[in-house]
C-alpha cells in the first residue's frame, strides 16, 4: 500500500520528519519563507496532509485543487490564514496548537511592554553608536509599569496569562472581550470595561484578540485619539487588528508614547516600513511563541495532528469553525 503524502511548508528538524516518515512520504519546502500561493497549490495538489504555518495563505483555491487532502495542521494557535469554510465543504479537517504557546507568548508580550515602556532598544542603540556621553538626568525616561493600568483587549488564554504577570507588577487590570470572562476575572482581578473606557484609562494597551472580521482594524485613528498621550500600545496578536497608518500617525504625532509590535498587517515587513523610522517603536519579526521548548511542542503537536488526520482519528485540537 502506498503511504499517504504530506507537504510541509518549512524545514523541520530530523526528529520530526523521521516521526512522520514512518507513516507518510514527505515533501518539504526547504526555505524559511512563506510558500507563495501558486506553489502551495502545486505542492498541495497531490497531498493527503498539509503541515503549514501562520504565513501560508491556505485559500479556497489551494483546498479545492487538492482532491486527496484530509488534514491541514497549522503550527500556530491562530488559523485566520486558512479558509475554514472551504475546508469544511471539502471535508478537510483543520487543526491548530492552542495551549502550548500561551505562557511563552505572554512572556514575549510582557517583554515588549517593558521594552517599549522603558525604551530599551533606543537606549541600547546609544551604546552601539558610541553615543553614551554620561549619565544624563532625563535621558531615556520612559513610563512606569509598576502600579499602572493595563488594558487587555481579548481575554483568551494569552490575555489571562498576561494579566497574571501584571499582578506581579501590582497593575490595575482592565479587559475588553466579546463576552465577560468571569472566571478569569476571579483568577486575575481583571475588571471588564467597554472598549472606549479601556482605551481612555489604560496606561498600557495590549491587543490579544484573534484576527476575525469583527477585530479588523479595531484599533483605528479614533481609538488612538482616545488613548492617553503616555500610553504604550502592544500588539502580539495579528497585524490586521490595527490600522497601521493610524498607528504610524499616532506615534509620529505624539498621540501615544510608544508601541511594541510583534505582528504587522503584511508580514514580513522590510527595513523601509514607516514604523521602523520611528524611535518609539519596538518591532519584532513575529516571535511570540519562539522559545525552543514551545516551538518543539508546537511542531510535535502539529505532526500528531497530521497523523490523526491521515488515520481519520479525532483531532486533539480541531480549529473551532
Ligand atoms: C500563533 O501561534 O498564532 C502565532 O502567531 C505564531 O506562533
Amino acid at each position: 500500500m502506498t503511504k499517504p503524502h504530506v507537504f510541509i511548508t518549512r524545514p523541520m528538524p530530523h526528529w520530526l520528519t523521521e516521526k512522520l516518515e514512518q507513516e507518510a512520504t514527505l515533501d518539504v519546502w526547504n526555505k524559511n519563507e512563506a510558500v507563495p500561493e501558486e506553489e502551495l497549490v502545486r505542492r498541495t495538489a497531490e497531498a493527503d496532509g498539509l503541515f503549514c504555518t501562520v504565513s501560508e495563505p491556505v485559500t479556497r483555491n489551494v483546498i479545492e485543487q487538492a482532491p486527496r487532502l484530509k488534514i491541514i495542521a497549522t503550527m500556530a494557535v491562530g488559523y485566520n490564514n486558512i479558509d475554514l469554510e472551504a475546508a469544511e465543504e471539502k471535508g478537510v479537517k483543520v487543526a491548530h496548537t492552542p495551549g502550548v504557546l500561551t505562557e511563552t507568548t505572554a512572556d514575549l508580550t510582557f517583554a515588549l511592554l517593558m521594552a517599549a515602556a522603558r525604551r530599551l532598544p533606543e537606549a541600547m542603540d546609544t551604546i552601539r553608536k558610541n553615543e553614551w556621553g554620561s549619565w544624563a538626568p532625563f535621558a531615556f525616561t520612559g513610563q512606569d509599569i509598576y502600579g499602572a493600568t493595563l488594558g487587555i483587549i481579548g481575554m483568551g488564554r494569552i490575555g489571562e496569562a498576561v494579566a497574571k504577570r501584571a499582578g506581579g507588577f501590582d497593575m490595575n487590570i482592565l479587559y475588553h472581550n466579546r463576552s465577560r470572562k468571569r472566571e478569569a476575572e476571579e483568577r486575575t482581578g481583571a475588571v471588564y470595561a467597554e472598549l472606549d473606557e479601556l482605551l481612555e484609562q489604560a496606561d498600557f494597551i495590549c491587543v490579544l484578540a484573534p484576527a476575525t472580521p469583527e477585530t479588523e482594524k479595531l484599533i483605528n485613528a479614533e481609538a488612538f485619539r482616545k488613548m492617553k498621550k503616555t500610553a504604550v500600545f502592544i500588539n502580539t496578536s495579528r497585524g490586521t487588528t490595527v490600522d497601521e497608518k493610524a498607528l504610524v500617525n499616532a506615534l509620529r504625532e505624539g498621540e501615544i508614547f510608544s508601541a511594541g509590535l510583534d505582528v504587522f498587517e503584511n508580514e514580513p515587513i522590510g527595513a523601509d516600513h514607516p514604523l521602523l523610522s520611528l524611535s518609539n517603536v519596538v518591532a519584532l519579526p513575529h516571535i511570540g511563541s519562539a522559545s525552543e521548548k514551545t516551538r518543539r511542542q508546537m511542531a510535535d503537536m502539529t505532526a500528531d495532528h497530521i497523523l490523526q488526520g491521515l488515520h481519520g482519528l479525532s483531532l486533539t485540537h480541531e480549529a473551532p469553525g
